[in-house]
């Protein structure tokens, strides 16, 4: 058996999500695939344009939904760029899943604090499904996502059903000069956003992915409001190839985070070498 020998997945939908970010909606062409695949919020795959490359994204799409899986990229470089010309209809390559996943089953009964930048609500878009696919199985879900700019929100229509929810509460934000005359919705950097939405620390988790430059200003926030830093998880997006443990590229010390990870706790983050 090849280990490296994708899938190969029909694109069955695309959803234009910003200017440089698209979803995709893949399907397996062979059904035996189909059946036998399953998956963990937070693993990720290895998506390939034929005769351009693989790039490493998160799968998007749930766990608690079978019959297909989503991936959403920013074009960034040589394969994005490719996957941008891809048309419903064309085949691309899957390999996957890989990687540990958030810890649902842990988090059950728990109180659930979703904190996301831009791109970064892809993985945990991921988590939040998986979370309200169960919602009589957690307490209270608190969703705050911010983008540079209304054009910069990903997954607007869902944003759109969960703000429209009761029994979550979900707050949207986008910086100061990013809002259009229209906008209705919070302005701030998400670190001011999550203070000021105070989700209560007690018997809560926190699942956080962005920026760097949003992470590090949210984290002081959210142990001011009394998180753990073993409560908090995250995904680290550190560059691969194999995905599989094989080829050392992901490596920080000894920590491959394509096969320790890619979900790690900030405790764990905190000790990882200093580089990093
Ligand atoms: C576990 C994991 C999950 C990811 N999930 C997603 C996702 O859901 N959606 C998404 O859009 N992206 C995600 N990424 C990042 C994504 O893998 C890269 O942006 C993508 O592979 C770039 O491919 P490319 O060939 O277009 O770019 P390249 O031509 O390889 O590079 C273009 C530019 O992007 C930079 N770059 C490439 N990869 C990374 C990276 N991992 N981190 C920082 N900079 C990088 C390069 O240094 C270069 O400057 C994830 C990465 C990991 C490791
Ligand atoms: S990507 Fe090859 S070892 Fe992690």
């Amino acid at each position: 058996m090849n280990i490296y020998k994708p899938e190969l997945m029909e694109v069955v939908e695309i959803i234009d999500e910003t200017a440089d970010t698209k979803t995709f909606k893949l399907k397996f062409k062979d059904t035996d695939a189909a059946r036998n695949f399953d998956f963990k919020a937070g693993q990720f795959g290895e998506y390939s344009v034929f005769g351009e490359g693989e790039s490493t994204f998160c799968i998007a799409s749930a766990p608690t939904r079978k019959e297909y899986i989503e991936c959403s990229f920013k074009q960034v470089g040589k394969v994005t760029t490719a996957l941008r010309k891809v048309s419903i209809g064309d085949t691309i390559g899957f390999r996957g899943p890989y990687g540990n996943h958030f810890p649902i089953d842990d988090m059950k009964g728990k109180n659930v604090v979703f904190i996301a930048g831009g791109i970064g609500l892809a993985p945990v878009r991921c988590v939040i499904w998986n979370v309200l696919d169960l919602r009589d199985q957690f307490k209270d879900v608190t969703i705050i996502y911010g983008a540079r700019s209304t054009a910069d929100l990903v997954y607007k229509r869902e944003l759109e059903e969960w703000k429209n929810r009761s029994d979550i509460k979900t707050v949207v934000t986008v910086d100061p000069g990013g809002e259009d005359a229209g906008w209705k919705g919070e302005i701030g950097f998400v670190p001011a956003i999550v203070e000021k939405a105070a989700p209560k620390a007690e018997n809560s988790v926190a699942v956080i992915c962005g920026p760097p430059v949003m992470i590090k200003y949210t984290m002081p926030v959210l142990n001011k409001l009394g998180f753990k830093d073993e409560d908090i998880l995250t995904t680290l997006e550190n560059r691969m190839k194999c995905g599989l443990g094989k080829c050392g590229r992901c490596n920080v010390g000894n920590v491959y985070v394509c096969k320790d990870g890619p979900v790690f706790t900030y405790e764990q983050i905190k000790k990882l070498p200093a580089e990093y």
